[in-house]
């Protein structure tokens, strides 16, 4: 059930794809205090209660206990104090006595507060008299979920090659360097279908451009790749560099098509080239012309992108400089103690990302100029929404792999987010594991981390337990940022163990995306904590590092430096399957409740439940090299199971043709075992307890 309430005069921010008409009357559940141009709503929690979803927020998966705010920032310190990370992703749901939740439709700044003042209040103070909000109550917290990923729209589906292995650095400068990349891999016998080029690759950071110095005959490199298998995922920046010289800057600014201060002029921000102007992606047309200039890339070959710096990020303004020069200049000479000092570094430190220049830009919604603090926490999905609108006009038969990093509920139909700019951390691992089912709580399920770390050095271990648990994430692409140490797997001394692990994700590619695509059209979570599906279970409920994985898998990563294993709680008899470095796998029938699973470095361990059993391919080094044709199925039953998999040509979009869908039969008699497929083309092997 789901209801909806409309406050003051919200604009549409194009969260929600259902049309619901609005209800009469008050909130249920919540009290609600009209005040002062905020929304209050208050909650009380019980003690039993749990509250998920906040999608990419920091923390665990209960979100209890701590406070976070709708306000995306480009932080790339995700430390623990830290309440606002690159999306706005305002449902929450409360499961206990009762099971409901609540989405809070406004681009405006929201402050949660999660039973950190009061333990046993939930406080949400909305900075705007407008918002539309929706009430969800179900019997369950599934249910709730579900009704709300109903509500949004089917998630995005990125195509088959997106599912592969990537590779990705800031810092990669030439042609050269990439192919070394990818010669690198494949002589190692390490999987990959991507190689992401980062802001290296254009000409004085100018979006849609290449330096053809660095990159010569740039569709000829596109081309070869191509041929290897590789898809090159250039990187697009919301600000257009300042340069008369530049088509893409004399275009927006004749035609208007960049964010205006009060006085008509173009506001400007510091970004990578330098002082930018930012488009106006509020508007349609702007957004039609960003969009159109995909194009120059997509016609040389490039099928996937990904949009970064769009919260936006903003080193500084021509404002906030002025202010601050003038403000260090003021100190000069200062004889500087206890707060003179801070007053200057916290000065300089200010510049970047600085609220207050939200108020020195507008943007034009339907004529109507709006202070981009306002719409603030919209901007990066209208940046990725000019890209998702132009490849349908490109073409609207074939997917793309998009991925943005800011975002807000409703982006999820057009595109993956990665989760921006983690550490080389173990306990950014953790944060991986934690932020995942949240995320797809919200819709967005072609996701993940930026694996092994992207500030500070990985270490091999490190990098090798994270890719254990991005085996299983949609979105596997090892990123790192520049000056950090190497960290393309094949770098450390133990790249077989690397590989082995990497062919494990190959391995397990027709379960994952079966299980993936299955989970957008049923508005289903592709990863889920273990209390949505044992929720009568106290101990599974409270879990927070394991994860459901699709309907027949259970994962408990590894996350902790040393360690050679870790206490698994299993809410039922269960198959446990170590994946070793010969790229064999031992199975063990394993008793509910809590072990401890010894997992060596350079093991893999997963769980498959009691009853189901999974497709497993033949390793390839590439995607397009992988047989779904030929598949061994593991599991465990006692007599007969069906596995419905969802399998296609991996870029088209017609997700509901009959033939993408085939029931995979085991039946297992005392100790024969047959297997059937409704494909007679799939050649079955199996491997069943
Ligand atoms: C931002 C992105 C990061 C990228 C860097 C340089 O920090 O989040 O992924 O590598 O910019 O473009």
């Amino acid at each position: 059930m789901i209801k909806k309430y409309i406050f003051g005069k919200p604009m549409n921010t194009g969260a929600v794809s259902q049309k619901l008409s609005a209800e009469e009357g008050s909130l249920p559940v919540f009290g609600t205090d009209i005040s002062e141009n905020k929304i209050n709503l208050t909650c009380p929690l019980s003690e039993r209660d749990i509250v998920y979803g906040l999608g990419e927020a920091n923390r665990g998966i209960n979100k209890r206990g701590w406070h976070y705010e709708a306000k995306n920032s480009d932080d790339p310190v995700h430390t623990e104090n830290k309440t606002a990370l690159y999306g706005a992703h305002n449902f929450v749901a409360v499961s206990g006595c009762e099971h409901f939740g609540i989405f809070i439709d406004t681009p405006a700044y929201i402050h949660f507060d999660i039973g950190y003042s009061d333990p046993d209040v939930m406080s949400i103070d909305i900075h705007s008299p407008d918002a539309v909000i929706y009430f969800i109550a179900a019997d369950d917290i599934s249910t709730v979920v579900r009704e709300f990923r109903q509500l949004i729209g089917k998630s995005y589906i990125p195509p088959l090659w997106a599912f592969g292995y990537q590779q990705s650095r800031w810092g990669y400068q030439s042609a050269e360097d990439i192919r070394n990349v990818v010669e690198n891999h494949r002589s190692a016998g390490i999987p990959l279908d991507a190689v992401y080029m980062d802001i290296d690759y254009m000409d004085g950071y100018r979006d849609f451009t290449v330096d053809n110095v660095k990159f010569p005959e740039f569709d000829k490199f596109v081309s070869e790749m191509k041929e290897n298998n590789i898809h090159l995922v250039p990187i697009i920046d919301a600000g257009v560099k300042i340069d008369e010289n530049y088509d893409v800057y004399r275009e927006g600014v004749e035609n208007g098509y960049f964010c205006k201060r009060a006085d008509g002029s173009n506001f400007v921000a510091g970004v990578w080239p330098g002082r930018t102007h930012f488009p106006d992606f509020f508007m349609p047309e702007a957004r039609k012309w960003f969009g159109e200039k995909y194009r120059r890339l997509t016609d040389l070959g490039i099928d996937g992108f990904w949009n970064d710096m769009n919260e936006p990020a903003i080193f500084y303004s021509e404002e906030g400089l002025k202010e601050a020069m003038e403000h260090v200049d003021r100190l000069k000479g200062e004889n500087l103690g206890i707060d003179s000092f801070f007053e200057l570094t916290g000065t300089v430190a200010g510049i970047s990302n600085n609220v207050k220049d939200y108020d020195h830009f507008y943007h034009t919604v339907d004529g109507e100029k709006i202070p981009h603090s306002k719409l603030h926490n919209l901007y990066g999905m209208n940046m990725t929404k000019a890209a998702a609108e132009a490849f349908e006009r490109f073409d609207p038969t074939k997917r793309m792999l998009m991925l943005s990093r800011s975002s807000y509920i409703g982006m999820h139909r057009y595109s993956g987010i990665w989760t921006g700019d983690n550490c080389s951390w173990w306990s950014h691992l953790l944060l991986n594991i934690k932020q995942m089912p949240s995320l797809n709580m919200c819709g967005f399920l072609y996701t993940g981390a930026d694996v092994g770390g992207f500030g500070n050095d990985t270490t091999p271990d490190l990098l090798m337990r994270w890719l254990e648990f991005a085996v299983f994430t949609p979105l596997m692409r090892n990123h790192s940022a520049a000056g950090t140490r190497d960290q393309e797997v094949y770098r450390f001394r133990n790249s077989a163990a690397f590989a082995n692990i990497i062919r494990l994700r190959y391995r397990l590619i027709p379960y994952l995306y079966s299980e993936f695509v299955k989970s957008v059209l049923n508005d289903d979570m592709y990863f889920r904590p273990l209390a949505f599906d044992f929720p009568d279970d106290s101990i599974a409920v409270g879990v927070e590092d394991q994860l459901m994985v699709g309907n027949s898998v259970m994962i408990a990563p590894v996350y902790e430096q040393n360690a050679r294993g870790r206490i698994v709680y299993l809410p039922e008899e269960m198959l446990r399957v170590k994946y070793l470095p010969d790229g064999s796998y031992e199975t063990r029938v394993m008793p509910k409740g809590h072990s401890y699973v010894s997992a060596e470095l350079d093991e893999v361990v997963f769980f498959i439940r009691k009853g189901h059993f999974i497709p497993l391919a033949d390793s390839a080094n590439s995607t397009a090299e992988l047989n779904m044709k030929k598949l061994t199925l593991l599991g465990y039953l006692d007599y007969k199971a069906n596995y419905l998999m969802y399998s296609d040509d991996g870029e088209s979009k017609d997700y509901y043709d009959q033939n993408n869908y085939i029931t995979l039969t085991v039946i297992k008699d005392n100790r024969d075992i047959s297997v059937r497929s409704s494909d007679p083309d799939v050649e079955l092997a199996a491997d069943i307890k």
